[in-house]
């Protein structure tokens, strides 16, 4: 007889498109997660039971599952009404917060998703500079629109070539690809067709290839351009912002952007997306300016309620635990994988992280592409089994969120110890 997983996940599989909503979701081994709750550091899968949680919903849950802060403050939304097709405290007060912490003095427009927040930016860039081309770096992922599916090989630098069908060549001709971290390429591309980029975008630590940090000099190197040339510089904080620091990567690493996106943590687990910025480029947007942009649920009350809930936890409890933990997580996955005599190497930026089994160093796309992709997932696999929820492929992140504690560190090293010679290597 099927079990309660098996059946739910055979119904999957005959109404939603590949038994999933989103393409990452299937590649869980030994099959896809059916989430059926969380608390704190854990998820509960139907199978599996209790796991801890590493992938945190891709990011957004810094507090954990259900904070009861986060909880609290959505009960009282939710009591008072979920939509209202017009502007409410709520919204402004995540406004007040964000702006204070992101740009200081700008101004904010709230979307639904990271994806919608990237565009939106590129469309003001475009507009607010007159200009078509915009650079973007090979390794970074800035959500699912046509302008920035644009993959590339590790040349320097080429014209974009589209990474889905369904993509017109002619809107990805528009975009120039550099390799993330390649600072020759860039001054390359701004060498020879500087006059006409509108903007780059960059994810500040590239958090969709593993975790790649900036080389030193990188982000500066991108500041220094595109003021020279006057493009803007688009830092898309969608993984970064309110995970790094409050004030995300620009204050982390001390580099100023023109427009910073955001999304995942100022919703607090719900959608939202933003783009932040002075209001001397904001205020191209409608209804001051005529750089369209609206939205059916844009600033919905339920997600300003749990991403400003979120936000006053993280200012009175600071980000210093979900560190700490990142930091316990890499020690182990260091002295574990020490003893197995394989290369590897671990990738960590306060609290994300992501190991590589097979090189020494990642500091490039191309050096995530010489990792043991294979083992990566083998070692997921096993980590399930014993109780870890990794994500499925090398290409995320390991997240930790401010409720992590010694006690799932514990439970980690075990687990990975166990995961390691389930996969052969020790
Ligand atoms: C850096 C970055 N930008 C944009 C996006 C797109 O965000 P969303 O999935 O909310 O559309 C993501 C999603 O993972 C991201 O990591």
């Amino acid at each position: 007889m099927a079990t309660v997983k098996e059946e739910i996940l055979e119904r999957a599989r005959r109404v939603l498109v590949g038994g999933v909503n989103s393409p990452v979701r299937a590649l869980t081994r030994p099959e896809p997660i059916i989430a059926v709750s969380g608390e704190g550091p854990y998820l509960y899968d139907a199978k599996w039971g209790k796991l801890v949680d590493y992938v945190l919903g891709y990011g957004p849950l810094i507090l954990g599952h259900k904070h009861p802060h986060v909880l609290e403050k959505i009960r009282e939304a939710l009591e008072a009404g979920w939509l209202y097709g017009n502007t409410s405290p709520l919204e402004v007060e995540l406004a007040e917060k964000v702006v204070e912490h992101v740009y200081p003095g700008g101004k904010v427009r709230f979307v639904n998703s990271g994806t919608e927040a990237t565009m939106l930016a590129i469309r003001l860039a475009r507009a607010y500079t007159g200009r078509k081309l915009i650079v973007k770096f090979n390794g970074c992922y800035h959500g699912a629109h046509d302008h920035v599916l644009v993959g590339a090989g590790s040349a320097a630098s080429h014209l974009g070539v589209p990474k889905s069908p369904g993509i017109p060549e002619e809107v990805t001709r528009l975009v120039l690809v550099v390799d993330y971290n390649d600072i020759d390429g860039l001054r390359g591309v701004f060498e020879e067709r500087g006059e006409e980029i509108a903007a780059v975008i960059v994810e500040p630590v590239a958090g969709n290839y593993g975790v790649i940090p900036p080389r030193e000099g990188f982000l500066e190197e991108i500041r220094r351009l595109t003021r020279k040339y006057g493009a803007l510089m688009i830092m898309d904080e969608v993984i970064t912002g309110f995970r790094l620091s409050l004030g995300g990567a620009q204050e982390f690493y001390g580099v100023r952007a023109d427009l910073v996106t955001l999304g995942k943590v100022i919703g607090g687990g719900m959608p939202v997306g933003a783009v932040v910025g002075p209001g001397e480029i904001m205020d191209n947007l409608t209804p001051s300016g005529k750089v369209f942009n609206a939205g059916t649920f844009n600033g919905h009350p339920i997600a300003m309620a749990a991403g400003l809930a979120t936000i006053e936890v993280l200012e009175r409890e600071g980000l210093e635990p979900a560190i700490r933990h990142a930091a316990s997580i890499e020690k182990i996955i260091v002295e574990t994988l020490s003893s197995t005599g394989k290369a590897y190497t671990v990738n960590r930026v306060g609290p994300m992280l992501q190991f590589f089994i097979g090189v020494e160093k990642v500091v490039s796309p191309s050096d995530v592409d010489k990792a043991d992709k294979k083992l990566y997932t083998r070692i997921h696999e096993e980590l399930i089994k014993s109780g870890v929820f990794i994500a499925p492929s090398q290409l995320e992140a390991v997240f930790t969120s401010i409720v992590h504690t010694d006690t799932e560190a514990a439970e980690f090293a075990e687990a990975f110890e166990k995961a390691l010679r389930g996969a052969g290597l020790s």
